[in-house]
């Protein structure tokens, strides 16, 4: 029988757009989902938003919008930057949709008549009183705090005293602590083992599962008066989304019929390593078969909060990098399950030297020598000398391994075993210089150097498929490879020969084109100076920018950017060049003529090496962007106030 396996991500939460940490976690599923569908198995990924709760109710307030209302945008936020980010979910969950509200009135009822094996209930009234915290949405002890603060939203918590409905968790907290000592409910890596054990050491009380003053929420179908706990209509998703109020057949595949992984930052341990497999046991359902901790990163050395502005945007980094560099780049800055810092200035360093100098130039040198050498089709090989026998011996055997660490879902060292095959690859090419064999006229010495080069090639585009899909296909479009097998499998990564002699390969300019330096960093400054934007400024800060009506008088695209045009643009007194990330949306012919409206003192910018002296003023719903522009006939250079 084929093997199943689902993968989850936790659901976010919609009081605002994602960011590179939700992005990170996200990439991270995805990456393992393809994986195991490349491995044959039958894979349900699952990811989504966490509507309800204070601190959507509250954010909307502040907006103005009604709750639905910023969900509604915010979830599509989400779903707009898992596409620019190439997500390959199955399913995306929001807790405001009408089967998952059903799904956990459902189980809210069943629990409610549910009584422990020593027959008490396993839901009963009775009266909080604690210290809250709106921002991680749960209570928090006096000994959590750090001068009267949350620590990690550095807001200080508000007593609530209510009339609750708690859950028994002290009844099934000896079964769960048994589960995770056996590894039946594996907690991994092992140090966050050690810290849930730890939790049950310290000992753990009945939780509450409802609130009486928070109105965004599900009512409890017991006692309207009443709405779910946010945390505990979350975790339920987990269900919902795969039929458990409402396809049976459906949740008996997934739930009780794959591999069940959760993947989460370190944050959400106690929620989902035991509260989550407490429901469920009192549900008389089983429990996930892995939850998956990763780490929580730093952005150059500081931890990312809107009270620092320094949070980043992922649509920035994928309109500067691309998506597959992108997903690349944040899975390689430090191992999954650990904590790390991510440095903005390294992200360029490691993109030129990995994928533009180790993974782009072996592409684009390989096809290249096939074009030049043998007038671009791949020749038969004659006989194997010993460096071709152990380049296919590495490229045969890497599948294996790298298929070991995923499912060990060390991501990590799964990347780093395709980049080692890259390097020897290119090492094999430096050593047999085929341009040599060219001059010397060794043809069929030639022939079989780029073929073992070739074929080498078809293998890392097959496991590095998961991380890189994007360009992954590219390679293997460029390669020659047939229409179904441009999503690869891994068994075809083990078998060497897959590329049919005669074929007629491509060639093409540049994988991953350098980047410079510079650029790049100002660039994801931009990022975090946007989402700084969002807080509150002051009149006299506005009043320092400068915002003009410039007439657009010449546009072109910008080379080697989808997204970029560059604009010449008539200011009365001045003409300037500016650079605008608008192409996805018009077109040079389009913008002639037009009158928009410019932030004109702006400290100049290099773009791709264009100096952008201005930005135009745009409004985006989504991937929906439409330019500010004056509606009257005024003259370029008028002041906007
Ligand atoms: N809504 C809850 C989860 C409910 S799951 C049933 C929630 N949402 S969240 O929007 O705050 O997302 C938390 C997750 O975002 C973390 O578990 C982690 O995966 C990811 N990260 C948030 N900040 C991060 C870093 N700085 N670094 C790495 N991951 C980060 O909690």
């Amino acid at each position: 029988m084929t093997k199943r396996f689902m993968v989850t991500t936790p659901i976010y939460y919609v009081n605002d757009k994602p960011h590179i940490g939700q992005a990170y976690c996200t990439i991270a599923a995805d990456v393992l989902a393809r994986f195991h569908r490349a491995a044959g198995e039958e894979t349900f990924f699952l990811t989504g938003t966490d509507e309800h709760g204070s601190k959507t109710e509250e954010t909307a307030k502040r907006l103005g919008k009604t709750p639905q209302e910023l969900c509604d945008m915010n979830a599509h936020y989400f779903k707009e930057t898992w596409k620019s980010l190439n997500i390959s979910y199955d399913y995306f969950i929001r807790t405001t949709d009408a089967r998952h509200q059903k799904t956990v009135e459902k189980v809210l009822s069943i629990l409610y008549r549910a009584t422990t094996k020593r027959g008490e209930k396993v839901i009963y009234p009775g009266e909080y009183s604690g210290l809250y915290c709106v921002g991680c949405e749960k209570f928090i002890t006096d000994k959590e705090l750090v001068n009267g603060l949350c620590p990690d939203h550095l807001e200080k918590p508000r007593r609530v005293t209510e009339k609750n409905y708690f859950f028994r968790l002290t009844s099934y907290l000896k079964q769960i602590e048994e589960l995770i000592l056996t590894d039946k409910l594996k907690i991994s890596p092992e140090e966050r083992k050690k810290e849930t054990l730890g939790l049950f050491k310290q000992g753990l009380d009945d939780f509450s599962i409802s609130r009486e003053k928070v109105s965004w929420g599900i009512p409890l179908p017991f006692d309207p008066t009443q709405n779910a706990y946010v945390w505990v209509d979350a975790l339920f998703n987990y269900i919902s989304a795969i039929g458990y109020g409402d396809d049976l057949n459906q949740f008996n595949k997934w739930w009780n019929g794959a591999e069940v992984v959760h993947l989460i930052g370190k944050d959400i341990l106690k929620f989902h390593a035991v509260f989550w497999p407490a429901m469920l046991l009192a549900l008389g359902e089983r429990h996930p078969d892995q939850i998956f901790l990763h780490g929580f990163f730093t952005v150059d050395g500081q931890k990312m909060s809107k009270t620092l502005g320094n949070i980043v945007d992922p649509e920035y980094l994928v309109d500067q990098y691309g998506a597959d560099a992108t997903r690349y780049l944040l899975l390689t800055q430090f191992p999954f399950g650990q904590d790390g810092d991510i440095q903005v200035e390294r992200l360029v360093e490691k993109y030129n030297s990995d994928l533009a100098n180790d993974l782009g130039n072996l592409v684009s040198r390989t096809l290249k020598m096939v074009e030049s050498f043998c007038g671009g089709q791949i020749s038969g090989p004659s006989t194997y000398e010993r460096s071709d026998e152990e380049l296919k011996k590495e490229a045969t055997e890497c599948a294996e391994r790298v298929w070991r660490f995923i499912q060990e879902i060390n991501l990590n060292q799964a990347i780093d075993q395709i980049m080692k095959l890259v390097r020897s690859t290119n090492k094999y090419i430096e050593n047999q210089a085929p341009w040599v064999l060219a001059k010397q006229n060794k043809k069929e010495r030639l022939k079989t150097v780029l073929y073992v080069s070739c074929e080498t090639l078809r293998i890392i585009s097959a496991l590095f498929y998961p991380v890189l899909p994007q360009k992954c296909k590219r390679i293997r479009q460029l390669l020659g490879l047939p229409d179904d097998e441009l999503s690869p499998t891994l068994d075809k990564a083990k078998k060497w020969g897959g590329l049919k002699p005669g074929t007629k390969v491509g060639t093409l300019e540049s994988l991953f084109p350098r980047m410079e330096k510079k650029v790049q960093t100002k660039r994801v400054k931009e990022a975090i100076v946007e989402q700084k934007s969002e807080m509150e400024i002051s009149f006299e800060e506005f009043s320092k920018i400068d915002l003009r009506v410039a007439e657009v008088k010449e546009a072109e695209k910008v080379k080697g950017a989808d997204k970029l045009l560059k604009l010449k643009i008539d200011l009365g007194a001045e003409q300037r060049e500016i650079v605008a990330g608008i192409a996805g949306q018009y077109s040079p012919e389009e913008m002639v003529g037009k009158r928009i409206v410019v932030v004109t003192n702006l400290k100049p910018a290099k773009i791709r090496g264009i100096e952008s002296k201005g930005m135009l003023l745009a409004a985006k719903d989504g991937k929906t962007l439409s330019l500010v522009c004056v509606d009257k006939d005024v003259k370029g250079g008028s002041e906007v106030s």
